[in-house]
């Protein structure tokens, strides 16, 4: 099989949660791939299906049916140490609501997946040093948690998916609970990232500002999609393609309120 270029092939895949009396089809079968270095979007209105997609690619839970393959291996045949590796060395999950441990500091949490790799000591101190000056958090890196912003919080937890150097970062939602100043620190920082250093990166978002820092949408309904977006990088101004985000925003489900 061909995957040049691509990383992710998403084929046919679909969820329904529950059994027998009441039963949701969160997936209805959706196909596409993702290309390496690109930073995607994912949007659509609460309960499309988008947090399920990225579940299922981060195999936190099993499709019912259809596949994913990374780089050309289907995930649905890792198990063992296979399975961890993904897990740990190709993913990094980024969530809306930052998921650090509370009783480690910013910089025992950004190390934390290096450790349980074994990676430690001076290995482990230089990736922290680099990704923490990428993301300007070198000085809360002694505090815990709840002596940070939220906007420190989610850069920290945006180091944690980082360090390991995954192939591919997935984020759910991960300004939804960031007020739109550090929205936007935290976008320019990962989209910095995205063109830097060609990370590949699939995000979920629900605000049109912060869509329209990628460079490809897809835009979800009732499980299946329903249209993409491409910005023309080269030509393109920010404000245009935000101008046509929040048009097909408009289309999905009757009005971009069932979308926000
Ligand atoms: N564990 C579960 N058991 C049963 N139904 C579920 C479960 N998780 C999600 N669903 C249902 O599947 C559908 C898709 O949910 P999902 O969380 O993927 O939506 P979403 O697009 O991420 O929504 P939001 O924008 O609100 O986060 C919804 O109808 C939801 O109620
Ligand atoms: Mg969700």
């Amino acid at each position: 099989m061909n995957t040049e270029g691509r990383i992710l092939q998403v084929e046919g895949l679909t969820k329904t949660y529950g059994k027998n009396g009441t039963t949701t089809d969160a997936l209805r079968g959706i196909s596409f791939d993702v290309l390496e270095g690109e930073f995607l979007g994912i949007m659509g209105a609460s309960g499309s299906g988008k947090t399920t997609l990225l579940n299922c690619i981060a195999t936190m839970i099993k499709p019912s049916s259809g596949k994913v393959t990374l780089r050309g291996n289907d995930i649905s045949a890792f198990s063992g140490s296979q399975l961890a590796d993904y897990r740990g060395k190709e993913i990094g999950y980024l969530f809306q609501e930052f998921e650090l441990l509370d009783n480690l500091t910013a910089g025992e949490n950004i190390t934390l997946p290096l450790a349980l790799h074994g990676v430690t000591g001076k290995d482990a101190e230089k990736d922290l040093r680099q990704i923490a000056a990428r993301l300007d958090i070198t000085e809360v890196l002694d505090k815990f948690p709840s002596q940070m912003s939220g906007g420190q919080k989610q850069r920290v937890a945006a180091a944690r998916a980082l360090i390991s150097n995954p192939g591919i970062v997935l984020a759910d939602e991960p300004t939804g609970a960031l007020d739109s100043k550090n929205s936007k620190t935290l976008m320019d920082k990962l989209s910095a990232v995205n063109r830097e250093q060609h990370k590949t990166i699939m995000m979920v978002t629900h605000d049109a500002n912060v869509a329209s820092y990628c460079s490809r949408i897809l835009f979800i309904q009732d499980g299946r999609l329903f249209h993409e977006l491409r910005r023309n990088t080269a030509t393109e101004t920010p404000a245009s393609f935000y101008e046509r985000i929040v048009t097909v925003m408009a289309q999905l489900g009757g009005g971009s309120a069932n979308v926000l």
